[in-house]
């Protein structure tokens, strides 16, 4: 009984460490200026080596030109500048690149745009403003996060989204810019965000099965199926090409969807449902991974392979599934659970089928 006890105890002090050191260990991941002085190179906090890898990322011509060619981004972008940025706002580009959102807003008119990006890309924007003659603007070599002004601003513009939506720190770095330095009633640009998930077939001279799933002239790779791999990134295809997705198995609707101006991170859902009536009969390939950006009715950004006008430089990702079936009127569930939004790798997938006719409990049939 007193051994009883003296475990309970024990197993309530431990359970208290633990958490406390978890808040702790959070508490340092959101500073990453601390990160040298608590651990060596080989150690540093997610955040920090996300930090170091997106200032390279976008140093180089490379990735800005491939953005600023993107037709369908760069009109909505300008038309969201035009129609919302008023003469004389105070605003933020965060991640500013070569300056392209922050020479909008001040020819729209704003009195002021602090245009900031971590990254050396930003001595490039310098010269291409001086060269344009864009006034207005005051670079900021800085991560957002270190960035204070004593005014708070009418306006956040901002390009902070990945493939996956949430893998470039967009809810992190916009939340944080909001809280502490726009102004009450302030706009977030572009702020309503919808990810969609959606059942595909991919076409059939593209698709390419998992190797134990093949027989190629009589050769049987169905022994191999016992060493599939266990890393997560071989179930996802990444692809910017349409022409992949011959279409959806139902009617496509957001899986979530944000709006900058209330979400806070921590609260984002990580487990996410949703059922499909199937319209499409056929196969299934798996879960294609995109977004849309509104900012009004007829103001739309998207990265979805199936929308007429998508932004093209985005890539979409296609969680993969083993091969299956599904027959017209059928009911797929589909369940997303997700341990940190930011990081795709970390996200895992199941589904399940029912009849319509006959409804019954899914079975899950493939995980991620
Ligand atoms: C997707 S690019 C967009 C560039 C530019 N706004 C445009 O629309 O062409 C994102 C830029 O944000 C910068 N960046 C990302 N996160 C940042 C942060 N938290 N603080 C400052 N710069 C950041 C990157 O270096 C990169 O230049």
């Amino acid at each position: 009984m007193i051994l009883h006890r003296l475990q309970h105890l024990s197993a309530a002090i431990f359970a208290r460490l633990r958490r406390a050191l978890a808040r702790a260990g959070a508490w340092i991941e959101a500073r990453p200026k601390l990160a040298p002085w608590l651990y060596a190179e080989s150690e540093k906090s997610r955040e920090t080596r996300y930090r170091e890898f997106n200032g390279w990322y976008f140093a180089n011509f490379y990735e800005q030109e491939k953005m600023l060619a993107d037709q369908p981004r760069m009109d909505f972008y300008h038309a969201a500048i035009r129609r919302h940025i008023q003469p004389g706002d105070r605003v933020i580009d965060l991640g500013t690149g070569t300056g392209i959102l922050a020479a909008f807003a001040a020819r729209r008119g704003a009195a002021k745009v602090y245009a900031i990006d971590h990254s050396e890309i930003l001595r490039h924007a310098r010269t291409l403003a001086a060269h344009n003659r864009i006034e207005n603007v005051e670079f900021v070599a800085s991560h957002s996060k270190d960035f204070v002004v004593d005014e708070r601003v009418d306006v956040i513009v901002h390009e902070q989204m990945g493939d996956c939506l949430f893998d470039e720190s967009m809810v992190a770095n916009v939340s944080d810019l909001r809280d502490r330095l726009l102004k009450p009633g302030g706009l977030i640009l572009p702020s309503r965000f919808e990810l969609f998930c959606e059942p595909i077939k991919v076409t059939d001279r593209r698709v390419v099965p998992h190797l134990w799933e093949l027989n190629v002239h009589g050769i049987d790779y169905s022994c191999l199926e016992r060493n599939r791999p266990q890393e997560p990134e071989y179930y996802h295809l990444r692809s910017s090409d349409q022409s992949l997705v011959e279409h959806f198995l139902g009617e496509p609707e957001p899986i979530l969807s944000v709006d900058l101006h209330t979400v806070i991170e921590t609260e984002m859902p990580l487990e996410l449902h949703l059922t499909r009536t199937v319209v499409h009969a056929g196969r299934l390939d798996g879960f294609a991974v995109f977004f849309r950006a509104r900012v009004d009715e007829d103001l739309c950004l998207s990265s979805g392979p199936l929308d007429r006008g998508r932004a093209p430089h985005w890539g979409f990702r296609i969680l993969r599934t083993d091969r299956d079936y599904f027959e017209l009127g059928e009911i797929l569930d589909f369940t997303l659970r997700v341990e940190r939004w930011t990081d795709p790798e970390s996200w895992r997938w199941s589904y399940g089928r029912r009849s319509a006719i006959v409804p019954g409990s899914p079975v899950p049939a493939t995980v991620g």
